[in-house]
């Protein structure tokens, strides 16, 4: 008998660690396919469909929550869960509301914003980056992380644009395409967003993009397309805009021709929240899941109003009454069943990580490596260990700035401040701070606080006083100020409405100079901003916002512990209307004749925007004025310097399907190792159509100790010398002679080859 017991014991031992092993071992003769793990996903996508109601269909295409849609109860398909997104896991909010949920278990690591990433010029940081945000997504049971975010940096007022990746869209695809595949190495989806245009917060809903199609496909479209078509990403986001008079989100242009159909995009269509406008072309415009709608918070309407969203009931009911077949709603359906199949019953059953060592470590090494040094006169940066007292001026040196900005804001498991980070980098040092000036003392959003009172009664008169009085008896003076992540400034839902930094800034930071030679400037923003006293500071250095980890980055490249490598990834203009955006036409749009209700039975005008500056984007419009910047894009100094050699080139002709490798040899010159990225640019001098002077096509970043010499070099197609022929709907090189020049920035050329296209 107890043999008997014992023989039993162990077969339910067994029994229970076939069920728990994952793949090999389930017996899958037994299981329906869908569930069986072996087999192909596609497989697994059609059995499942086959076996789903038009209900059950019906019920996958839109939220039941704010971040979650249903799965298949009856069939034990789990719903998918959605999470902001990009930068962070967003805390838990409730299942309609906007705001908290309360838990305690939901304080994530934060991670350097998107800017920060581009501006490190390295793919394989943005891999790390991908990898460990997708570990925390999958440890918080998220199937879908809403980012990254690749809209172009096309004016300097769009208050999203730290959560993007500059204004090149060669260096945001580079950058796109191994962030999404870090993230889904995790069986979470990237939600590549906002798909397209959206370059702007003003009226966000509001506005219709008038473009050509060169533009399109030359600048806003190629990180898109590389997030798609390199990076693979299972999940895209439409955004709030509308394209040729269609909202994007339901875009037969956007969604239907171009990614499903151009690029063979076979994942999902996710709108934007509170993106979707309409039930016919919600269900024939290519959109696969409807998101936001009428939950109260984002727009006006009811609470769990989930029945009545576009792709709930009306949906239904136009397939009941036969106004509508099912062949979309098939399409939709696998292409949901095929993302969770990807993701939460995905046979690796990864399970994440969250708030490890490794992700703060990760965090501080992207943020140190995007750290840009703008300018070190008289090497007054990195300041010396055995400095004795520094005085820091500025809020951003003390506010905590992972709370704010939108839905991109987070609820930190901690955040090391700039001041803090210098503290502690300096130990030696006396550290004095002086607030100079108070920028938005509130540091609440959604209901998550950073716990700080910054609220001040000095005049900003006596503000400035007592920076001065303290910084004229430093060693060094560090001033830490910029934009921060309040309305209007960088944040979602406005634009800012100047380039100038906000609270009176400038008049500190003259000051400063006037009393102190010792001058550092740390602007913190994620957007470029006027910089009248530039002449009058010898070091400034452009932060971004840098997440948990931001005030030991920081202190890593002031104090030299990390040789800052960074590089503009968009142009600093001198002013507002050097830049290509001048018009209201182009920014943020006139209101024209069509009149739609949106959110109500209130007709709205809708804003007619022109992107009448067509390619002529960031440097390409710079250069093409011939308008000096006051930094331009790539720009990005170190506490080494870099001799570059003669660039060569494989072979001086490229046939039309070949590719030429350009080659350049680079020297570390100074005393301490140190990182630089190599840029190539292409220029066309003799083509049939105006191109720019020259365009990004490849980069790599070297690190090199000291005297250390390693040749650089990047592989060229065709599609590094085409542009995007209109007419005939196709990219083309002409043939003829081209440019390769190899620089520092995109004002530091340092060599040039020349190559044929036969
Ligand atoms: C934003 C998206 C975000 C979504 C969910 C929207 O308002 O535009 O970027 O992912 O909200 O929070």
């Amino acid at each position: 008998m107890k043999k008997r017991i014992l023989f039993a014991a162990a077969l339910c031992l067994a029994a229970l660690s076939l069920i728990s092993c994952g793949k090999s071992k389930k017996p899958a003769g037994n299981l329906p396919a869908y569930l069986d793990e072996n087999r192909p996903l596609e497989e697994r996508v059609e059995d499942a469909l086959s076996r789903m109601t038009v209900e059950e269909k019906v019920a996958l295409t839109h939220a039941h929550s704010k971040f979650s849609s249903a799965g298949v109860p009856r069939l034990g398909i789990p719903e998918v869960w959605c999470t902001d997104g990009p930068h962070g896991i967003r805390a838990e909010v409730l299942w309609d509301e906007w705001e908290q949920a309360g838990w305690t278990s939901d304080s994530c690591t934060a991670f350097p914003a998107l800017t920060a990433l581009a501006a490190s010029w390295d793919p394989e940081l943005a891999r790390l980056y991908g990898t460990v945000i997708g570990e925390e997504a999958r440890y918080r049971k998220k199937d879908v992380l809403l980012g990254p975010g690749v809209n172009i940096y096309r004016t300097p007022l769009c208050g999203r644009n730290f959560e993007y990746m500059g204004e090149d869209p060669y260096l945001s695809g580079q950058m796109v395409v191994p962030y999404v595949q870090g993230v889904q190495t995790n069986n979470v989806a990237a939600c590549v967003k906002h798909y397209a245009l959206n370059n702007q917060e003003t009226d966000r809903f509001f506005y219709n993009v008038t473009i050509d199609d060169r533009a399109l496909y030359e600048i806003y479209l190629p990180a898109f397309r590389a997030a798609v078509q390199e990076g693979g990403a299972w999940a895209i986001m439409g955004s709030y805009n509308l394209y040729k008079g269609q909202w994007n989100c339901h875009n037969q242009y956007l969604l239907n021709d171009i990614l499903k159909g151009e690029w063979g995009f076979d994942g999902v269509v996710i709108s934007d929240w509170g993106g979707v406008h309409d039930t016919d072309q919600a269900i024939t415009n290519g959109l696969d899941m409807e998101f936001g709608t009428w939950t109260n918070g984002l727009t006006m309407g009811k609470t769990n109003a989930y029945d009545n969203y576009f792709l709930a009931e009306p949906y239904l009911e136009k397939i009941r009454s036969g106004a509508v077949g099912t062949t979309e709603l098939d399409e939709k359906a696998r292409r949901i069943l095929r993302l969770i199949f990807r993701t939460n019953m995905n046979p690796e059953h990864k399970t994440g990580k969250f708030t490890s060592p490794e992700h703060y470590a990760a965090a501080r090494k992207i943020g140190s490596e995007g750290i840009v040094l703008l300018k070190n006169e008289g090497g007054l940066l990195p300041i010396r260990s055995d400095v004795k007292k520094i005085v820091v001026v500025g809020e951003n040196a003390v506010k905590m700035m992972t709370v704010g900005g939108g839905s991109s804001s987070l609820k930190a498991q901690h955040e090391i401040s700039p001041l803090d980070g210098i503290r502690e980098a300096f130990p030696q040092a006396e550290v004095v701070f002086e607030r100079g000036y108070v920028g938005d003392a509130g540091g609440e959003y959604n209901g998550v606080s950073t716990g700080q009172d910054l609220r001040e009664s000095r005049s900003a008169a006596k503000l400035i006083a007592d920076a001065v009085a303290a910084a004229q008896a430093a060693d060094c003076v560090i001033y830490i100020g910029g934009l921060n992540k309040s309305e209007g400034q960088d944040a979602e839902g406005a634009d800012r409405t100047a380039l100038g930094l906000p609270y009176g800034q400038d008049a500190v930071i003259e000051a400063l100079a006037a009393a102190n030679p010792k001058l550092v400037v740390v602007n913190i923003s994620g957007n470029a901003v006027a910089m009248p006293w530039v002449d009058k500071v010898p070091a400034i250095v452009q932060d971004w916002y840098l997440g948990s980890e931001a005030g030991h980055s920081l202190a890593d490249v002031l104090s030299g512990a990390v040789n800052p490598s960074g590089k503009l990834p968009f142009t600093f203009p001198v002013a507002l209307l050097d830049g290509p955006v001048r018009t209201p036409e182009q920014f943020p749009g006139v209101p024209g004749d069509d009149r739609r209700p949106i959110f109500s039975d209130v007709l709205v005008p809708i804003l007619e925007e022109n992107y009448s500056e067509g390619i002529y984007v960031g440097y390409r419009w710079f250069e093409k004025q011939q308008i000096a910047p006051l930094f331009p894009f790539g720009h990005g100094l170190s506490y080494t310097t870099f001799a570059y050699g003669e660039p060569k080139v494989s072979k001086s002709t490229m046939t039309a399907g070949g590719t030429v490798t350009v080659s350049v040899p680079v020297t570390n010159s100074g005393s301490v190792a140190g990182a630089e990225v190599v840029q190539f640019y292409v220029a066309d001098p003799e083509c049939s159509v105006d191109r720019p002077v020259k365009e990004l096509k490849g980069f790599s970043k070297v690190f090199l100790a000291p005297g250390d010499t390693k040749t650089v070099s990047v592989t060229l197609d065709k599609s590094a010398l085409s542009f995007f022929d209109a007419g005939k709907h196709a990219w083309v090189a002409e043939p003829g002679r081209f440019e390769v020049l190899v620089g520092s920035s995109s004002a530091d050329i340092r060599g040039q080859v020349s190559l044929e296209l036969r």
